[in-house]
């Protein structure tokens, strides 16, 4: 039987972020939101009060969920701040690492015989981070870690660099699992060596898989 969330609070962040650069060109990447809103919708089931904090995605707001729209970086850290306290954080979005430092009112040229364009980007404020360093802490505070290589190796300096209590290990661009799949697999490391391979498996029995986990820590 799966643990009750009942009475909890999680945040859950899901999809891309798009940072604007002019009125029609931004830098996204290709998250689909897919694990954020299935883990938001488990939680939901299992009688958590869930607060999803979507960036721009298409999918469906899950039964019983709180959704708070958003589409920058800046914009996830401030809706993310908003809807603590929590319980348990899970920052499942694919937050952009760097934004650009001015957004021209007009549209970008191109000018005869310009070649390139340098466009300088600042570093965005590390969301997960925050909410893990807040004197405030939610009891949980979980991560997640795209990568293409060295999957176990970055998660785990992850674990440490951000003050996370778990890390979900992804590896993109192998096979049918990762960011637009419906399938996934996920290596979720902790503190004290706790490795836990999950999947492959669909991202509803995934999700369903790290709440388990999620409940074992934040039950009463
Ligand atoms: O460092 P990296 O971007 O690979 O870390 C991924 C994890 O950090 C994800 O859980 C993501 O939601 C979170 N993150 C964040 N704010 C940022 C960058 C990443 O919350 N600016």
């Amino acid at each position: 039987m799966s643990a009750s969330l009942a009475g909890r609070h999680l945040v859950v962040s899901a999809g891309p972020t798009f940072e604007d650069i002019d009125p029609v060109r931004f830098i996204g990447n290709r998250s689909s939101g897919k694990m954020g809103f299935a883990i938001a919708a488990v939680a939901a089931a299992r009688g958590a009060r869930v607060t999803l904090v979507a960036g721009p995605v298409h999918q469906p707001t899950p039964a019983g969920v709180q959704r708070v729209d958003v589409r920058s970086a800046a914009q996830m850290h401030a809706a993310v701040f908003a809807a603590l306290p929590c319980d348990a954080y899970i920052g499942a979005a694919a937050v952009a690492d760097f934004t650009p430092r001015a957004f021209a009112a007009g549209k970008l040229k191109k000018t005869p015989g310009q070649d390139t364009l340098v466009l300088e980007l600042v570093k965005t404020r590390d969301i997960l981070a925050e909410v893990a360093a807040r004197a405030q802490r939610p009891r949980l505070v979980v991560g997640f870690a795209a990568e293409t290589d060295n999957v176990a190796g970055y998660a785990r300096g992850k674990l440490e660099r951000k003050g996370v209590d778990l890390v979900c290990a992804n590896q993109v661009g192998v096979g049918a699992t990762g960011f637009e799949s419906d399938d996934n697999a996920l290596l979720v490391l902790g503190h004290d060596g706790f490795e836990r391979a999950l999947g492959p498996a669909a991202k509803s029995a995934l999700a369903g898989l790290l709440l388990d986990l999620v409940a074992e820590r934040i039950g009463r």
